[in-house]
């Protein structure tokens, strides 16, 4: 095991490229957790910056671009849906080091005018390819992977470097950021004299979960690790993010094995699908915003509150316990399609006309 000091020794020797506002923020959430009976803290990855628009994406990023620019790269190329959180957060992150972004996102909901993530990705002058998905999504992504490969080929033939990462950042070095999330909640955790029994999060490419099931098997502890699925998963979801985490551990030289014990998958929280919201989601983002004024999207963070609410209720998650929300961002989605944000969006103006 190692102390959060050694293991972040470790992670220094990867390169990095300082884009956001850490350590984030750690606080309790006083009315909800009289109001529920548990000890909750919230984690505020939604403040990572570059942005007013943080997330979880800004501290694989550091690491992602900083390999791009210690390689010379002169573009960079990423992947999404048209509503990507980690497209938008590339885009301002690849314009914040000098870097030329493009993006190939995959057509899921009706885009006819460009709104939210879709807005801010033109906003910071990416070059932007729609990809439409007729035939699903899965053909639609592998659609997108040629037309990059393509796009990369050409720029190199114009003597460009391109860096190409992948969907959500989900390569070995964008986890090591979230082993730096995981050391970072740790070491707060010891100044405020607590140890979080649970950790929340929400969960789709992976890494974010892997880099924390990382961080755990280096520094060992009792919280467990609990992560809410977005959309659904094949049988070998847990083995690829453990197989992600020891990767992410070969790569900064750690001697830690990362396993499927050391976290737990929720798949109750997703349906009806990824950008699909739930009743049980909604209602979590409005108990939020309604106790506590903070804001959670209905693609990611609503289903984990979702999930994490229905820990407790059940009394899975024991009274008194001490629980951490990791809020990993997403709000733009509030301010995206009516498909996506479902009865969130049901105020209306001319019934609340005096
Ligand atoms: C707001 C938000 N939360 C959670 C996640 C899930 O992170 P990961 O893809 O690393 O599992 C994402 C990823 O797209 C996200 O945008």
């Amino acid at each position: 095991m190692y102390t959060v000091k050694e293991a972040l020794a470790l992670l220094g020797c990867l390169p990095r490229q300082s884009l956001g506002f850490y350590p984030t923020p750690l606080h309790r959430l006083d009315r909800l957790s009289d109001k529920l009976g548990v000890n909750l803290f919230i984690k505020r990855d939604d403040f990572s910056g570059i942005s007013l628009f943080g997330g979880n994406k800004v501290r694989k990023l550091e690491y992602l671009l900083g390999q791009a620019k210690a390689e010379g790269c002169h573009s960079v190329i990423t992947f999404g849906a048209t509503q990507s959180n980690h497209a938008m957060q590339t885009a301002a992150a690849a314009r914040r080091c000098g870097l030329e972004p493009i993006l190939y996102l995959v057509d899921l909901v009706d885009t006819r005018e460009a709104r939210a993530n879709l807005l801010l990705d033109s906003l910071y002058g990416a070059e932007i390819h729609i990809v439409p998905a007729p035939d699903g999504e899965e053909a639609a992504e592998a659609r997108a992977r040629q037309l990059a490969d393509a796009r990369q080929r050409q720029l190199e033939k114009e003597g460009r470097r391109v860096a190409l990462i992948p969907m959500g950042g989900a390569s070995p070095l964008g986890t090591a950021g979230f082993i730096g999330g995981w050391l970072e909640l740790s070491d707060q955790c010891l100044q405020l004299d607590t140890t979080p029994d649970y950790v929340f999060q929400a969960t789709g490419t992976g890494s974010t979960l892997a880099g924390m099931v990382a961080g755990k098997a280096m520094t060992g502890g009792q919280t467990q690790l609990v992560a809410v699925q977005v959309s659904p998963k094949d049988e070998g979801y847990a083995a690829r993010i453990t197989r992600l985490a020891n990767e992410a551990l070969a790569l900064i030289g750690a001697r830690a094995a990362a396993t499927e014990q050391l976290f737990t998958l929720d798949a109750d929280h997703w349906a009806p699908g990824y950008e699909q919201p739930n009743e049980q989601s909604n209602e979590a983002i409005r108990l939020l915003a309604r106790t506590e004024g903070l804001l959670a999207d209905p693609v990611y963070t609503g289903k984990a509150l979702a999930g994490m609410l229905s820990w407790i209720e059940s009394g899975r998650v024991s009274q008194g316990s001490t629980v951490v929300f990791l809020h990993t961002g997403g709000a733009t989605a509030l301010f995206s399609e009516g498909q996506i944000i479902g009865s969130l969006g049901s105020f209306d103006p001319q019934e609340a006309m005096e």
